[in-house]
């Protein structure tokens, strides 16, 4: 296969893997506007509506804790599978759900598809991409996020129709279609290389690697991944990931997606229609201005990151990101501040500060916290450490959600706006010693860099 070809090839694979992060974008999105019609169908009470997108996260957070030694057992491509399987009878379950407790049981159910695929996914396409383009194939996954995102807020708009309750359940309905996509088009996909390749598999392994690994890099790649196999047989366990040489990977995953969630990503994904409201615009018009723009500059930003990810590298776009992140939450608060009752002037700081917002997260934190967690951890518990970083990332999620109203009584908007600001000037200075520079430099190498017990900021750097 000459090169052109072979990247066809892996961009296609990808491509349809990264249906997964439609489904998580898809399926995280869509209860926003199930709910006004759910609260009504069900009589539902405001405790019982934050239980049901509790039990999605909890159910996300059970996938990535058992998902990750699962698929470094049985591998990457049957647990893909498994979970387009779940996604889809999920997503009827819930649409069919004929009472509270059994669409509780369904999101839940549903959550566990969401928390699998979130590591799986982006695991799987680091491990079947070429060195070179390892970042934009990584980030397509986020990029599909993104998209789901979109697509879940402008279907629940098209679907919602204010004269029928039961308008929840097609929104619902709705997620079955890209599950049967990624369930047929994961029976297709090639198991990766170098799980085949550490399960001792090493004729079909190098045979994969040679459709998709560039001609020049094929021979040192398969040598390299040999010798990890033969160097570290026994060890695959929980225990593992707490000996020393894997405690840089290990704070890199939480800590990325720690401030992945802390700068407060998701107050604006799940409520931007209410802080758009807060600002004084009106009604559903509001609701669905608020949405779309920030689901359309999500996708924009992120395809700009897909685009540069590769060429300037995760530690420029990491600060890159931060900085205009951090700059973007101080004046929402401003915004807040400046007005009790908004003015003209003010309502449009918060618009546009918010979407700048949304821009600089797509372009930096929201691409590089997937892309990172499936880069950094050796092979032999690649599976369970990426899911400890998309654990961490539905834990933290999950306490945030659950936190920013009651923050927003006791300190009020701008406080709580100027908190994540605060968040994210720490993590950008937790970035300067913890972001890898991992532009270019194959898995193998990253993990010889930690077996050499050397500090984070030296990968990618000549001795
Ligand atoms: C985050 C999600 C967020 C999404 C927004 C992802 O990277 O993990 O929590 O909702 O980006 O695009």
């Amino acid at each position: 296969m000459n090169d052109l070809r072979r990247n066809i090839f892996v961009i296609f694979i990808a491509a349809i893997a990264s249906t997964g992060g439609l489904l998580f974008g898809f399926d995280t999105g869509v209860i926003s506007g199930a709910i006004p019609f759910l609260e009504q169908d069900f009589s539902l009470t405001e405790g019982q509506i934050e239980n049901i997108t509790a039990f999605g996260l909890i159910g996300a957070v059970g996938g990535a804790i058992f998902g990750g030694r699962i698929s470094d057992l049985v591998g990457r491509k049957k647990v893909i599978i498994v979970s387009a399987i779940v996604f889809a009878t999920g997503a009827f379950w819930s649409g069919a759900a004929p009472n509270f407790i059994q669409l509780l049981l369904a999101r839940l159910y549903l959550g566990v598809a969401i928390g699998v695929s979130s590591f799986a996914v982006p695991l799987y396409i680091a491990e079947i991409s070429p060195t070179r383009i390892r970042g934009t194939l990584v980030s397509l996954f986020q990029f599909m996020i993104t998209i789901g995102i979109l697509v879940s807020y402008i279907s629940d708009s098209a679907i919602a129709d204010n004269s029928n309750i039961s308008s929840w359940r097609p929104m619902f309905y709705i997620g079955v279609i890209p599950a049967i996509i990624l369930f047929i088009g994961a029976i297709f996909l090639p198991e990766t290389p170098r799980w085949l390749i550490n399960k001792g598999r090493t004729i079909e392994g190098r045979s994969i690697l040679a459709k998709i690994e560039d001609q020049a890099n094929l021979n040192s790649v398969f040598h390299n991944l040999l010798n990890e196999t033969d160097s570290n047989n026994n060890n695959q366990n929980w225990g593992i990931l707490f000996k020393k040489w894997l405690r840089s990977p290990l704070i890199i995953a939480i800590g990325i997606m720690f401030f992945q969630q802390f700068v407060g990503i998701n107050t604006v994904i799940y409520y931007s229609p209410k802080i758009f409201l807060k600002a004084g615009f009106l009604g559903n018009e509001a609701a669905i201005f608020a949405s779309i723009s920030v689901g359309v500059i999500n996708v924009l930003l992120t395809i700009v990151s897909i685009l540069i990810i590769d060429r300037i590298g995760r530690r420029k776009l990491f600060f890159i990101g931060m900085t205009g992140i951090i700059t973007s939450l101080i004046l929402m608060g401003v915004a807040f501040l400046s007005s009790e009752v908004f003015n003209q002037n003010t309502k449009w700081l918060l618009v546009v500060s918010m979407l700048s917002y949304v821009g600089f997260f797509a372009l930096s934190l929201g691409p590089l916290g997937w892309l990172i967690i499936s880069e950094v951890f050796p092979l032999k518990i690649r599976g369970l450490g990426a899911s400890i970083g998309s654990l961490s990332n539905w834990g933290f999620n999950t306490l945030v959600a659950w936190s920013f109203f009651k923050l927003i009584r006791t300190f009020g908007d701008a406080e709580v706006f100027w908190l994540f600001a605060l968040i994210g000037i720490i993590g950008t200075i937790w970035g300067y010693f913890y972001i890898p520079e991992t532009k270019g430099i194959s898995l193998e190498a990253i993990e010889d860099h930690w077996k050499n017990n050397k500090t984070v900021r030296k990968l990618g750097q000549a001795d």
